[in-house]
C-alpha cells in the first residue's frame, strides 16, 4: 500500500510543478531576479505561513506534536520584508474552517517548500540586484542543517495524524498548493 508521505509527493508533483514555475523560476535560475521580484516572494510566503500558523494554532491538541513553535517562519520572513510591509497585506482567513487533517496537508506544503528552499538560497546568490538584500536573509535558510530532521519528524506526524483520513489530508495539499498560487497573485503590487 502507498504510504501517505508517497501519496503526497506523487499526488501533488503537477502542482508543485506549476507553483514553482508561477513563483518566479526562471527569473531565478537565470539569475535575474530583481529586488521587488524577491519581494514580492516573501509577502506571498509570508500571506501563507502566517494565515496557516494562526489555523494551526486553533487546533492545538491535534498539532501538538507538530511542535508549531519550532516551525513558525512568520517572524523570519517579517524580519526579512522590514518596514515596507503594511497592515492591509495580508488575508488572514485564508485556512478558516479547513478541518485539521485538510490544514496537515497544508502543513506538508509548507514544510516541504523549506527542501526547495535550500536550492533557491543557492539560486538567489546568482542575482546580483539581491547581493545588499542576502546577507541578513532569513527565510530561504530555512531550518539550515536541522532541515533533514524536521522532514523526518514531520513525516512521522504526517503518517500518525493523517492515517484516518489521508483522502482529506492529500485533498488539503491539493488546495494548498492553489492558495499559494492565488496568494502568489493577490500580493503582486502590494
Ligand atoms: C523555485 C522554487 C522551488 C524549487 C526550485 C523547488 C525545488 C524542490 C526540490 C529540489 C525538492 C526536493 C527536495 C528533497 O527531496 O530534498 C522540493 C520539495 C518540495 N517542495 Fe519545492 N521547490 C520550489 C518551490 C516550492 C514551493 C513554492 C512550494 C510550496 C508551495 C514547494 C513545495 C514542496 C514540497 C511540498 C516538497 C516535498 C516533496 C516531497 O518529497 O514530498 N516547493 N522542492
Amino acid at each position: 500500500m502507498t504510504s501517505l508521505p508517497e501519496r503526497l509527493k506523487s499526488e501533488t508533483r503537477p502542482l508543485h510543478e506549476q507553483t514553482e514555475q508561477l513563483l518566479y523560476s526562471e527569473s531565478l535560475r537565470s539569475g535575474t531576479l530583481s529586488a521587488s521580484q524577491y519581494q514580492h516572494l516573501l509577502r506571498t510566503h509570508l500571506a501563507y505561513h502566517q494565515a496557516l500558523e494562526t489555523a494551526i494554532d486553533q487546533h492545538p491538541d491535534f498539532f501538538e506534536q507538530y511542535r508549531p513553535d519550532s516551525r513558525r517562519k512568520t517572524p523570519w520572513l517579517l524580519a526579512d520584508i522590514g518596514t515596507t510591509l503594511t497592515d492591509t497585506t495580508l488575508p488572514a482567513n485564508e485556512f478558516t474552517n479547513w478541518s485539521p487533517f485538510a490544514l496537515l496537508g497544508a502543513a506538508y506544503v509548507g514544510e516541504g517548500s523549506m527542501l526547495g528552499g535550500k536550492t533557491v538560497w543557492h539560486l538567489l546568490q546568482q542575482s546580483s540586484a539581491l547581493a545588499s538584500l542576502l546577507p541578513t536573509a532569513r527565510f530561504y535558510k530555512g531550518y539550515g542543517a536541522d532541515t533533514g530532521q524536521q522532514w523526518r519528524d514531520f513525516g512521522a506526524f504526517l503518517t500518525q495524524q493523517g492515517a484516518d483520513k489521508p483522502d482529506e489530508v492529500v485533498e488539503g495539499a491539493r488546495q494548498a498548493f492553489l492558495t499559494y498560487q492565488n496568494l502568489f497573485r493577490w500580493t503582486a503590487g502590494k
